[in-house]
């Protein structure tokens, strides 16, 4: 097919793919979330991010990374020298799980089952755009990815196997960052997830 068009063996296409995902009843958290996030980015990705959920902005925008978090990673992919526009941006679950509090909307983490239940769009998205490699930003993500064996804090900055022998890079969420700002090492935090990044500048040279 056409260069801009990502097929698979079967001929099935991602926005295809996402549009099936808009009406996902695989799990209960479509019920309150306002939009259904999938994955964006070129269909040629070399790259593949996969963050936890969308966050409250996401759920509004209906797109990924586009509050805080993702500003934050797009500055330090730029500090790592990794160009935005190979990069595919997801989630491992892709309708927002919150807790109302008043008229804010508080993030709660996603259960295993949850994540099991979205893999399946994950895998999609993994299979048409086929990256050279992937990047778990934290525990969820790693989850998703890679199962139980891996572990944030052992495997951070080191480069996993998937057992389909896709190369996962392994470091945390950006949105940790944001939470330890007001800390004394928010700079050297900062400065070791840029370090994380650069691997994937190296990894596709
Ligand atoms: N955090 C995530 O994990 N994903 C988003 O899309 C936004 C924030």
């Amino acid at each position: 097919g056409p260069a801009f068009e990502t097929s698979g063996a079967d001929g099935e296409k991602l926005p295809d793919i996402e549009q099936d995902a808009e009406s996902c009843t695989r799990c209960d958290l479509y019920r309150n979330a306002t939009h259904l996030v999938f994955g964006e980015g070129p269909p040629k990705a070399k790259v593949l991010f996969v963050g936890e959920q969308p966050g409250d902005k996401e759920d509004q925008a209906g797109k990924p990374f586009v509050g805080p978090a993702g500003k934050l990673l797009d500055r330090c992919l730029e500090e790592a020298g990794v160009e935005r526009d190979i990069c595919y941006v997801t989630n491992a679950v892709k309708h927002f799980k919150f807790t109302p509090r008043g008229k804010r909307r508080i993030h709660a983490k996603p259960n295993a089952g949850e994540v099991q239940a979205c893999a399946w769009w994950l895998a999609a998205e993994l299979r048409l755009i086929k990256p050279k490699l992937a990047v778990a930003l934290g525990a969820t993500a790693l989850y998703a990815l890679l199962g139980r064996q891996a572990k944030v804090t052992r495997d951070r900055g080191t480069m996993l196997r998937s057992p389909d022998g896709l190369p996962v890079l392994v470091t945390i969420h950006p949105s940790a960052l944001l939470r330890t700002m007001d800390q004394p090492d928010a700079e050297l935090n900062r400065a070791r997830f840029v370090d994380d990044l650069k691997k994937i500048a190296e990894f596709l040279e």
